[in-house]
Order: C-alpha cells, then structure tokens, then sequence
C-alpha cells in the first residue's frame, strides 16, 4: 500500500481483466473534468471513441502498452497510460514514448495520485529505454500543463485533434529522459 497523502492507495499495473474499469473512469474523470467544455454530442463521440471497454482491452492487451491503477478500498481512481508515441514529431532520431493518458478522479485531485503515477510513467519509459517521454495536453489545461512542468516537461509545438466535430488546439511537451536521470544522480 502507498500512502498518497493518508489514503489506502494501491498502485499496481493495468490488467486486461481491468478494462471495463478503466473505461468507466477514464469516462467519468473526462465527463468531470472537461464535460462542460463540448456540446453532448461531441463529448459522447469523444467517450465512445476512446473509452469504449473493447477499446481500453485491446489497449490493455497491446504488448507495447503499460498501463499503472491507483486503487483505493471503493475503486479506481486513478490511471496512466504509456505506449508508442502517435504525435506529430519533427524529430525521429531519437527513442521516443508517450504518456497517452493521466487521470485522476476530480475527487482525488490535488493529494498526490497524479504524482504518483506521473513518476511510474517516468521511471517505465526510461526502464524501456526511452531517450524522450512526450504527451499531448489541451493547450487550456492549465493544471495538467503546471503538473508537467514541475516534473521537468518542457513545451513544444502545438496540433489539432477533434472532440466530436470541435477543433481543440493541443500542446506537445516533452521530458529528456537522460537528462532527468543525470539530474537524479546527481541531486
Ligand atoms: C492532471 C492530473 C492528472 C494531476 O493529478 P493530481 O493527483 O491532481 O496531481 P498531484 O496532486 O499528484 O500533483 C502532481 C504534481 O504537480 C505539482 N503541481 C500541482 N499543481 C501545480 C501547480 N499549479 N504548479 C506547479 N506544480 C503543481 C504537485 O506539486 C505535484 O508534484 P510532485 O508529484 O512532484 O509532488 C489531474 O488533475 C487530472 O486527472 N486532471 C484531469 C485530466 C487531465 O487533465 N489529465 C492530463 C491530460 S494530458
């Protein structure tokens, strides 16, 4: 058990047993967090695009793809996602990953999960070898942008992806793995 600030938490690995649990909160903490910002139809595509439990399986299957749980005694709160990368970089030479997914119940924000889970994603990319861990964030959440930047990340350029039919500007920020870990030995 990890104590993220005085809650029983368990942190473990992603199974294709937990698919339709992932589903479900990754539905949930995007309809919390960003339910307000699209109109029900986009957002239901977006849900149903992403979150479907045949979706999250396959990705749980996948094996390039690592998945890590926050578990608390209720359920799940937590989740982060690494795999591939599927942004638009410029700059192919190096190894690269991607933090495709980092959600934290909105009634858990804010007391350490995403911390927690965020330094998994760190630790797994390098342990796989990656020179570089890079994700997408919507370029108005400010929060998610504040978590990474603390951690390092660094800003990059900015692409589109639709929610339903609604355009949304997107910021690639990405962390230098080597350089994060020469910073750690040498703290
Ligand atoms: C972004 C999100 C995952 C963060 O999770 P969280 O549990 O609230 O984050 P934590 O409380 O663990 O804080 C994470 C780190 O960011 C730091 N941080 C938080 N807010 C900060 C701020 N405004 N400025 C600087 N650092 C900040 C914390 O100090 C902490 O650092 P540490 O782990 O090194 O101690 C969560 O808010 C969330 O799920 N948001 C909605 C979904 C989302 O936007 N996901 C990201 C999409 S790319």
């Amino acid at each position: 058990m990890v104590q993220a600030r005085n809650m029983n938490l368990r942190f473990r690995d992603g199974a294709v047993e937990d698919a339709a649990r992932i589903a479900d909160l990754g539905r949930q903490t995007f309809s919390e967090y960003f339910g307000q910002v699209y109109k029900k139809s986009d957002l239901d595509a977006y849900l149903d695009n992403y979150f479907s439990v045949e979706k999250v399986g396959k990705d749980l299957a996948d094996p390039d793809c690592d998945y890590r749980v926050a578990e608390a005694p209720s359920g799940l709160v937590g989740y982060a996602k690494l795999g591939p990368t599927s942004l638009p970089l410029d700059n192919q030479d190096k190894q690269t990953l991607q933090l495709h997914r980092l959600y934290v119940r909105e009634s858990r924000k804010g007391v350490g999960v995403g911390g927690i889970l965020l330094s998994w994603a760190i630790d797994r990319a390098s342990e796989r070898g990656a020179d570089e861990l890079w994700l997408g964030v919507w370029s108005n959440n400010e929060h998610a942008i504040q978590v990474y930047k603390s951690r390092g990340f660094v800003s990059d350029k900015t692409y589109n992806i639709f929610v339903g039919d609604t355009k949304d500007q997107e910021l690639m920020m990405s962390l230098g793995l080597k350089a994060e870990s020469k910073n750690r030995l040498s703290a």
